[in-house]
């Protein structure tokens, strides 16, 4: 820890203005000081319709109108010392929150909303992929907004008349402001499948032997080749970034490499190359826009100015911004009286209108405790999954017993995105829970013998048995796992069944339950929240924080439900019925041909009505979950 990179704030009290009306104050913490340098980056990835900020945690409370400030305050200081900074978007900005779910059509909001912040450089993330009517919306919104920003260098889309076009220009090649920095940048999705048909999405591996991507890798006049992508910086399966940066690194020996990257949720940071190599970095930054990454980069080349050979090799930093008022103030040394633009406040008024017009506040009930995804251990009392299988699945499927028959009742966790907290479960809380709109489905009679062991195959076949089986042919293991940010990544850093995660912590930040007083010490104002550690060590996150310990869960959880409750050993039903989130079909009738049955998808029908996930939980909190009045 660099304690003379830490400021200490003691006495910094503000009113807070902007962010939601209903958003918690930030919370006053030991803060590490932003690394400026010569080119600067604010980074964005996966925010997934959180643009209103994080209503229930203090650490994650700002929103995107105070992005928009923050961003303008950190270019004046570029303007005025000379840097540069750039803005970095890759991609998920749609599915998660209520902000985008809640509207008809999705998004009708968001996208105006996004776009009032400029970017650089923006590319798609696989979620603006799923539906043709998403990545319509995409292509007809924000590709438009951005123009040569958007980059596309592996998607396109089928065009009215049905050719295969472009999504958005392969690469932009562009000269910073200030600095006169030549920048070549290109814009990547992983090699994802699970597109509708109205995209194409190009292999990595096939794109690099394209002929723009070649003439571009040999241009001489580039001082900084920039890679962003909704591409995880390691352990994917394709090692898409890796096998970008070979390409460059086979032509050009020597050119700095700045690669952005998300999909997994986390925050990191990773050197790229073997042995001597110090001038290629990548950043990922975070989920859910709890996060803001900044890189900075000193001592690149210019038009004017060419460093290669003085300087042996530029200076890569960064820093993990976590979102709420305190630390954007203290990184653009402003206070709550200078900090607002009148574009980031008129932004914040946006999200308001849009979260009152959608009535996002409006409750289906009160949580009466936490309940966490993976702050807690599976099962046990404050895990949300436990609360699924113990409660919300079995009250549901008796309520709804149509079948006459015992059931197995089996949903991906995946289908869970985050945690419920003690109070208010509103209209928004139903989609952060469960944004998806996949259905139940089930197959009748199925040997008990066989439906048992469903679960217990589909948690331990893993990407084997999903890649042989499933029918989507190459769904890879972070496909499957659906959606759901894949947890932690370093296995190293897992025991049994217990990580002291320094990747992916999910944080909620203490100010509730631990008031900052004015005579507290240091240590006391410490709240839990994002240890990371990456390449550059453990002192990246710009909030000290205490570790939150994390677990992992199952792939599946299930629940029996109907039978005879006396000696369950004794009185095995023959036959049950089967019912399955819609999301995992293709997964289920595999493990099932696997365990020695086959059905098919005629043997299959629709379950619970027709209900969702998101219907079956909001369902059950409106009955079971009740308001004290004066709670509120
Ligand atoms: C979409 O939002 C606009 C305001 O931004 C509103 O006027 C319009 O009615 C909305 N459309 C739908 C279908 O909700
Ligand atoms: C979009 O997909 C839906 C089903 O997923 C299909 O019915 C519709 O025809 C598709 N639209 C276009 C324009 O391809
Ligand atoms: C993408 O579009 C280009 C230009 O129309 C075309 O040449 C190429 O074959 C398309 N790629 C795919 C994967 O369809
Ligand atoms: C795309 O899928 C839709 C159904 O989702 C189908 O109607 C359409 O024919 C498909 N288009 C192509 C070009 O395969
Ligand atoms: C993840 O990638 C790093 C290299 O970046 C490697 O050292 C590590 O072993 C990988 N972990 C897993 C679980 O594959
Ligand atoms: C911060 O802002 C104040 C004025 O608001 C100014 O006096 C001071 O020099 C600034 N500090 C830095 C590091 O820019
Ligand atoms: C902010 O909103 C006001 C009122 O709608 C409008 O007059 C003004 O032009 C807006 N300013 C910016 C920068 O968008
Ligand atoms: C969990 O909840 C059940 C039922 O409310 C209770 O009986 C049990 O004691 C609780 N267990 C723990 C460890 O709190
Ligand atoms: C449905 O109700 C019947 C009795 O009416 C019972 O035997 C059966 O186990 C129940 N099934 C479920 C799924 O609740």
């Amino acid at each position: 820890m660099q304690f003379s990179r830490i400021h200490l704030l003691l006495i910094y009290t503000y009113l807070v203005t902007a962010k939601q009306p209903s958003a918690p104050s930030a919370v006053e913490a030991p803060l590490r000081e932003l690394p400026w340098g010569q080119l600067n980056f604010l980074h964005t990835t996966d925010t997934h319709g959180w643009h209103g900020g994080h209503l229930q945690e203090p650490q994650y409370s700002a929103d995107w109108g105070d992005y928009i400030s923050f961003a303008s305050h950190l270019r004046r200081r570029a303007d005025k010392d000379g840097s540069d900074l750039l803005l970095i978007d890759t991609g998920d900005r749609v599915e998660g929150n209520g902000l985008y779910d809640a509207s008809d059509p999705k998004g009708n909001y968001t996208s105006d909303i996004f776009t009032q912040q400029s970017m650089d450089v923006i590319t798609v993330g696989n979620h603006e992929l799923y539906k043709n009517t998403t990545s319509s919306h995409e292509y007809a919104k924000l590709v438009p907004a951005y123009k040569d920003s958007y980059i596309a260098s592996n998607l396109n889309i089928t065009s009215k008349n049905g050719d295969s076009i472009p999504f958005g220009p392969r690469y932009r090649k562009f000269t910073t402001r200030n600095q006169g920095i030549r920048v070549l940048a290109m814009g990547f999705i992983y090699n994802f499948r699970g597109n509708a048909n109205n995209t194409q999405v190009q292999k990595v591996q096939d794109t690099i032997k394209e002929p723009w991507f070649q003439d571009a890798i040999r241009n001489r006049d580039v001082d900084l080749f920039l890679i962003a992508g909704h591409v995880a910086l390691r352990n994917t399966s394709e090692a898409e970034y890796d096998k970008i940066y070979d390409a460059i690194r086979l032509e050009n020996w020597d050119t700095p490499i700045a690669f952005f990257g998300g999909h997994t949720h986390i925050r990191d940071f990773k050197r790229f190359g073997r042995g001597t190599e110090k001038k290629a970095y990548g950043i990922e930054s975070g989920r859910y826009l709890e996060t803001y990454g900044f890189m900075s980069i000193s001592g690149l080349s210019t038009k004017s100015k060419d460093v290669s050979t003085t300087v042996a090799s530029p200076k890569f930093e960064r820093l993990y911004i976590d979102n709420n008022l305190y630390s954007l103030h203290c990184h653009s040394n402003t206070s709550s009286s200078n900090f607002d633009t009148e574009l980031g406040k008129n932004v914040s008024a946006s999200i308001a209108t849009a979260r009152k017009t959608l009535a996002l506040d409006r409750p289906f009930g009160c949580a009466p405790q936490d309940y966490w995804l993976y702050r807690s251990p599976y099962p046990s009392n404050h895990s949300v999954l436990s609360l699924l299988e113990e409660h919300v699945i079995p009250d549901t499927f008796t309520d709804k017993n149509s079948s006459h028959n015992p059931a197995i009742v089996l949903t991906n966790t995946g289908a869970v995105r985050f945690d419920v907290f003690k109070g208010p479960f509103t209209k928004d809380t139903t989609y952060i829970v469960c944004p998806f709109t996949s259905t139940f489905r089930m197959i009748k009679n199925v040997p008990y013998d066989a439906a048992s062991r469903v679960m217990k195959a589909l948690n331990s076949g893993g990407p084997i048995l999903l890649g042989d089986e499933a029918g989507d042919t190459e769904a890879t293991y972070e496909d499957w796992l659906g959606l759901r940010p894949p947890g932690p990544v370093r296995e190293s850093d897992l025991t049994a069944d217990h990580a002291e995660d320094d990747l992916s912590s999910f944080t909620r930040g203490a100010g509730e339950q631990r008031p900052l007083r004015s005579s507290n010490k240091d240590k006391s104002r410490i709240t839990p929240g994002y240890t990371t550690t990456d390449d550059f060590g453990d002192d990246g996150d710009d909030t000290i924080h205490e570790p939150i310990p994390l677990y992992k869960v199952p792939n599946i959880i299930g629940a029996e439900i109907g039978f005879s409750s006396d000696d369950k050993a004794k009185d095995l039903p023959k036959n049950v019925d089967l019912v399955f989130n819609e999301y995992i079909q293709g997964f289920t009738l595999a493990a099932l041909k696997q365990l020695g049955v086959s059905y098919g998808l005629e043997n299959t029908r629709q379950a619970l009505d027709g209900m969702t996930m998101t219907d079956v939980i909001s369902g059950w909190v409106e009955k079971n979950w009740k308001c004290e009045k004066d709670v509120a």
